[in-house]
């Protein structure tokens, strides 16, 4: 039997889908509701490849509450949910914020609407480094604490943060309820987990990245560069006051993060703690100088790249301080810099159109 079922938003999405793969290797059952609107179906193939079980797939949008809610419907087994579904780009949120407010948050919200009309109360919700904005700002900061004071600098961040204000104002109002109805350990339980630099794919080579549109990430360029897809990189800057000039940036690697997840929701299963954040990083800073060296050292030759301008809203240094969540989650990351940039690297080489080609076969046999 299932050590439980878990509804995943945005399941077929880069972390979600590693986090399904997690999952499903370590006994829960999972349902994914994913409107594909930036993945591929395919990675719900490529997950039961790996671990040789499936998870339950629906094409549903997050804003539509009444399709969100059959899904709770059919699956009176769902006991918690994993949150990822949102739209993510930073530059792309200052364009069109209403559409960023109305998914993001508006998702959300109908989110915990249908979690409340099926009693599901425990809740783990992907936040973001983002939502310290420049941590530098305020004096000892850095490696950066959850007790850090927030402050977005842009649309997307906002977002993540209005989400982490509902999520609480929420579970608060239902742990004074029913404390009032005698009731207190029938409550809710939210995990917001603000992740640093995610990166790396799976090390099959079958699982990794694969958005829709251009990438702005750095690895995901760095592969572009690699692949000869794209001349060079173009690094945003070599004026920061760090140890080469470049910005600095806790770098995790995607399965590190995926077990994150896993540890979130059983601390809330056994701990019933009400809402808490946590970062999920490493607590070592990289600058994109060391970047491009890793990088290159996995392909075996140096890779090109031209110092520009900075880029608008970048900010000096955002490395994690993780030591809450390596306390109480029992949680650390495993995998190193090289692990990454070497999975990435087989991930990219292998899979130069993503899911909308087959693996080759040695990989599949592997
Ligand atoms: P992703 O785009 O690969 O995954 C998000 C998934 O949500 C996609 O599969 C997309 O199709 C789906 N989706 C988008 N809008 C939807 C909607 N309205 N209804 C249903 N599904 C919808 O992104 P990711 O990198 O895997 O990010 C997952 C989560 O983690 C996001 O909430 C993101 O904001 C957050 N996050 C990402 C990073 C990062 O650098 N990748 C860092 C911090 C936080
Ligand atoms: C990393 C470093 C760039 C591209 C973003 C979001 C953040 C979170 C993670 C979701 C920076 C430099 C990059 C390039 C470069 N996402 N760089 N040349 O900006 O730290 O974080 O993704 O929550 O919210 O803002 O990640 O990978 O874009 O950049 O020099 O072509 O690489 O300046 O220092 P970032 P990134």
């Amino acid at each position: 039997m299932a050590v439980g079922t878990v509804l995943v938003t945005g399941g077929t999405g880069y972390i979600g889908s590693f986090t399904t793969l997690a999952l499903l290797e370590n006994g829960y059952d999972v349902v994914i509701v994913d409107s594909l609107y930036n993945s591929s179906q395919v990675a719900v193939d490529r997950i039961e490849l790996i671990c040789g079980k499936r998870p339950v797939f629906y094409q549903v949008d997050i804003t539509d509450e009444a399709a969100l809610d059959a899904v709770f419907a059919k699956h009176p087994e769902i006991d918690s949910v994993i949150h990822f579904a949102a739209l993510k780009a930073v530059g792309e949120s200052g364009e069109i914020p209403l559409e960023y407010y109305r998914v993001n948050v508006g998702g959300s919200i109908s989110l915990l609407r249908c979690m409340e009309r099926h009693n599901v109360s425990n809740i783990v919700f992907s936040s973001s480094a983002t939502v310290y904005g420049d941590a530098t700002r305020v004096p000892n900061m850095i490696p950066i604490p959850e007790h850090c004071p927030i402050g977005p600098t842009n649309t997307y961040g906002r977002t993540k943060v209005m989400i982490e204000t509902v999520i609480t104002d929420h579970i608060e109002a239902q742990r004074r309820n029913n404390q009032k109805a005698g009731k207190p350990y029938d409550h809710w339980n939210g995990a917001l987990l603000r992740y640093f630099n995610p990166c790396g794919a799976h090390p099959s080579g079958i699982m990794g990245e694969d958005p829709q549109g251009v990438p702005y990430n750095l690895l995901p360029l760095l592969g572009k560069v690699a692949t000869g897809e794209r001349e060079k990189l173009q690094v945003f800057g070599d004026d920061y006051p760090s140890r080469d000039g470049t910005a600095i940036r806790d770098y995790i690697h995607v399965l590190d993060l995926a077990s994150g997840h896993l540890a979130a929701l059983n601390y809330l299963r056994e701990h019933k703690p009400g809402v808490k954040a946590w970062n999920l990083g490493s607590g070592r800073g990289s600058t994109v100088f060391e970047m491009i060296k890793a990088f290159s050292k996995v392909v075996g030759r140096d890779l090109p790249y031209q110092v520009v301008e900075r880029r608008l809203g970048d900010v000096l240094d955002l490395t994690a301080n993780p030591a809450l969540a390596n306390k109480e989650l029992k949680w650390k990351t495993q995998l190193t810099l090289e692990d990454a940039c070497a999975d990435l690297w087989r991930w990219v080489k292998n899979n130069p159109k993503g899911y909308r080609q087959e693996p080759p076969a040695e990989l599949l046999e592997a």
